[in-house]
């Protein structure tokens, strides 16, 4: 019985040694127009990432499909300083030194459908899986937060879903919600990066009290129109006078191709984040409307391809 038992513990003991977690985290598009670092949405693009936790130092990091050779496969590459920030918390860093980690990405690089989010929020979601899931999800945002500085991208690829996001104290507050109305997502990826960094450094340290109304309006009437699933609210909501007039010399023809949207179909369309990804919301012909955007970026010069998503429901989640 004892030889059994001696048994079955090392088999479990091993079983440890050679775990893996893989986690599913959806791509995000950020304001939805006027919700400018507050409103995010999460889309049915995903990137994937496999953990196994190390007690060594050692690092190793492969990446597969976007990003790969772009990516930094060292100590600072953000899904680890993500996975270190959890561990701390935990006080398991001194039990795992180091990892393993395999990534494969779908959600393009630095284009506005929320890469970097996904990253953090991959690796501490994974990490929390692989401890056994000691932290809430409300407490994921807290840290995804905490590194992304806002909570707009993380929220929806903690919770999916459209979700209203604030911070007060430094906390942030979240609610999710699905949408009463099949609304499609048309995503157009211009050919070029453009760095969040690089497009909040052109947006005004002050807006007038008047662009703050503008926006606040249609913020709430968008989020209250989704609540109750009524299309007519949703066409004029948009709009946005906070970040994208600010932004719009970084794309070019960003207004030719908001207007062809809307000619095409869209109920309305926005920057995604901070760009260069432009999206349209619809009911109807998402393949038009994403012809339509397309062609818009054509004759402004600039080449680009479209993609039709389904907002995700889930947020981040373990998979088998
Ligand atoms: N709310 C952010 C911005 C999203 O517009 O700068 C990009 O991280």
């Amino acid at each position: 019985m004892e030889d059994y038992k001696e048994a079955s513990q090392a088999a479990e003991a091993d079983s440890q040694k050679d775990r893996w977690v893989k986690v599913r985290v959806p791509g995000t598009s950020a304001n939805c127009g006027p919700g400018f670092d507050c409103l995010g949405v999460a889309c049915t693009i995903y990137n994937e990432l496999e953990l196994k936790l190390l007690p060594e130092k050692k690092l190793v990091i492969e990446v597969s499909g976007d990003g790969a050779g772009n990516i930094p496969t060292d100590e600072r590459n953000i899904v680890w300083r993500s996975i270190q920030k959890l561990l701390v918390k935990a006080g398991k860093d001194k039990e795992y030194q180091g990892a393993m980690i395999r990534m494969h990405n779908d959600v393009p690089l630095s284009r506005g459908l929320g890469s970097s989010a996904t990253a953090i929020v991959g690796g501490l979601k994974a990490a929390n899986e692989y401890l056994g899931n000691p932290f809430s999800r409300r407490d994921l945002l807290q840290m995804a937060t905490d590194i992304e500085g806002h909570p707009d991208n993380v929220a929806p690829a903690i919770f999916g879903g459209f979700t209203v996001s604030i911070v007060r104290n430094g906390k942030p507050e979240c609610f999710s919600l699905m949408p009463r109305l099949n609304i499609k997502l048309v995503v157009a990826v211009p050919d070029f990066f453009l760095p969040t960094k690089a497009a909040r450094a052109v947006l005004p340290t002050e807006v007038s009290m008047q662009d703050a109304v503008f926006n606040i309006g249609r913020a709430a009437m968008l989020t209250a129109a989704l609540c109750k699933g009524n299309k007519s609210f949703l066409r004029s909501v948009f709009d946005d006078a906070l970040h994208q007039p600010y932004r719009a010399k970084l794309i070019p023809g960003m207004y030719d191709v908001f207007k062809a949207a809307k000619s095409a179909g869209a109920l309305g369309a926005s920057m995604s984040g901070a760009g260069p990804c432009l999206i349209a919301f619809t009911v109807d012909n998402p393949e038009a409307v994403g012809e339509a955007m397309c062609q818009a970026f054509k004759a402004n010069k600039v080449e680009a391809c479209y993609h039709v998503f389904d907002i995700d429901s889930q947020g981040a989640v373990a998979i088998k």
